[in-house]
């Protein structure tokens, strides 16, 4: 027998289609998804801000003017930073729970604002820097996963997708701010400096928020748990979530010993799982989508277009772009699927790459005056984001919220999040020196071969877990490594 009817639908919610819960319908549920979201600006505007404010520390400290070194460091230390909060941040949210967690990045990032914005030296910034580049690694890691842990599972991609839309506007903000502040002394400090009060205003907030209902369930009280489920859904609903929740957490208390991190390579549900996880989050960052964050000015006057204000104008709408996407992404990523939606951000983003490399090809064969090869290479950016912003931006961190069993969630989603940021830094450190060694042509091409191995990869590795209940999930990975004779309902044949 299968559970499953129809592809993509959740089993246990089709005989019972009138308690499903729509976006907008539960204000508890919206108003944790954005309190946990702030975790997501802080992770946008401070990627964002520094390629501005760094041209203000520059006047202030000769010697960072002087060292491409030291300005690279003070840049990339909070990319180093997120990689060890991510990492660090799955074994904390395990331990101590989603609600700890956060709140300790918060501490930590409020920290490295307040050095950051009082540093009277280059290593004084970079010391900040990296402490707000460990609040944002953990909030990277926790937010979704509290996010999705709170949610029905017919709004959860879109609720977890909420908090990239936090990252996007916070890109979005740190831009106006870069282009808004004017060279005022000690005008970086505020820049640095001011992300501190989200972080100190989730703080107070998260104070009043419960711990995630499952992780309770799993690690501390039962009765806990259920008095956080019963504001989320109604009382019918409310007896089959906690029935389901128990069935499973009961089975994984009794097969577990102790967790480890070494059975994400032993256990071959949990091997295929992460595979498909950090592979999403790999090719998020390797299909270029920062080196469009980070150097779209500088893209687009590498297409010919020479004046300051105008690219920067471009850079602006192409964070806004983003950011509109998002919310595309947001209603597409529960009706349409996650894995339908990140096939076609692919395909699009394919198309988009190689516009970029013929632009650019074009380009470098003429005399170096914007004709209309520089506008086919604006035209190629905009039809990246458009494209990227729906899907490979939200799907990796979505699905990365809900595929792992619930004892594996922190751990597993950390070291995915620490192969995102160092996929990140990665791009980021070599786009430009790329660009110069085999020409920006080469370069797209390069990044739309990427994005034709994600496609596949996506297609091969990556099921459709839109609408599944945590639990159904879980039997997808052991119909995965052991075949459907695990004893299990065959959950796979009727969705990839
Ligand atoms: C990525 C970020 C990126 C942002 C921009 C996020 O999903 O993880 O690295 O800067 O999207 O769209």
């Amino acid at each position: 027998m299968t559970i499953i009817s129809l592809p993509g639908s959740s089993g246990y919610l089709d005989a019972s289609n009138n308690r499903k819960i729509s976006y907008f319908s539960n204000p508890y549920v919206l108003g944790l998804t954005f309190v946990a979201g702030i975790g997501g600006l802080l992770f946008g505007y401070d990627t964002g801000v520094i390629s501005g404010a760094l041209l203000y520390i520059k006047d202030d400290f000769p010697e960072v003017n002087q060292s491409s070194f030291l300005q690279e460091t003070i840049v990339s230390m909070a990319l180093v930073g997120a990689m060890i909060g991510a990492a660090a941040g799955g074994w904390i949210n395990d331990y101590f729970g989603r609600k700890k967690a956060t709140l300790s990045a918060d501490v930590v990032f409020l920290l490295g604002s307040v050095v950051m914005a009082a540093a009277p030296d280059p290593y004084v910034l970079i010391l900040g820097r990296l402490l707000v580049g460990l609040g944002v690694g953990v909030a990277s890691v926790t937010a979704p996963v509290y996010i999705a842990e709170a949610s029905p599972s017919e709004i959860r991609g879109g609720l977890v997708s909420t908090n990239v839309l936090m990252i996007t506007g916070g890109q979005f903000l740190s831009y106006l701010v870069n282009l808004a502040f004017t060279e005022v002394p000690g005008t970086w400090r505020w820049m640095l400096g001011v992300a501190g009060v989200p972080a100190a205003i989730q703080f107070v907030l998260m104070l009043f928020l419960p711990e995630s209902p499952r992780w309770l369930y799993m690690k501390r009280d039962k009765s806990e748990a259920a008095t956080v489920l019963a504001k989320i859904y109604d009382p019918y609903r409310l007896e089959e979530e906690i029935d389901q929740l128990a069935t499973a957490l009961e089975e994984e208390r009794l097969r577990k010993q102790a967790v480890s991190y070494l059975d994400v390579f032993r256990k071959k549900e949990i091997r295929l799982a992460f595979f498909a996880g950090a592979g999403l989050q790999a090719f998020q960052q390797f299909t270029g989508i920062n080196t469009v964050m980070y150097y779209s000015p500088t893209i687009v006057q590498m297409a010919g277009f020479k004046s300051n204000q105008l690219a920067l104008l471009l850079s602006l709408i192409v964070a806004l772009m983003n950011a509109m996407g998002t919310v595309v992404g947001i209603y597409l990523i529960d009706h349409f699927g996650r894995k339908k939606l990140a096939l076609t951000s692919l395909s699009g983003v394919i198309v988009s790459l190689i516009l970029l490399a013929v632009a650019f090809f074009l380009e470098s064969s003429t005399s170096g005056n914007v004709g209309a090869y520089g506008w086919i290479a604006v035209i190629g950016l905009a039809l990246y984001i458009a494209f990227f912003a729906p899907g490979m931006g939200p799907v990796p961190w979505t699905v990365n919220s809900e595929i792992y069993p619930e004892s594996y969630r922190g751990m597993c989603g950390g070291m995915s999040a620490t192969v995102n940021w160092i996929s990140n830094l990665i791009v980021a450190q070599s786009f430009l020196s790329l660009a110069e060694a085999v020409g920006t042509g080469v370069t797209f091409l390069i990044l739309a071969g990427i994005a034709v191995m994600a496609f596949v990869f996506v297609a091969v590795f990556v099921p459709e877990t839109k609408g599944l209940s945590f639990e159904e999930m879980e039997k997808i990975w052991k119909e995965k490594a052991w075949g459907n004779g695990s004893g299990k309902e065959p959950l796979l044949e009727s969705r990839s």
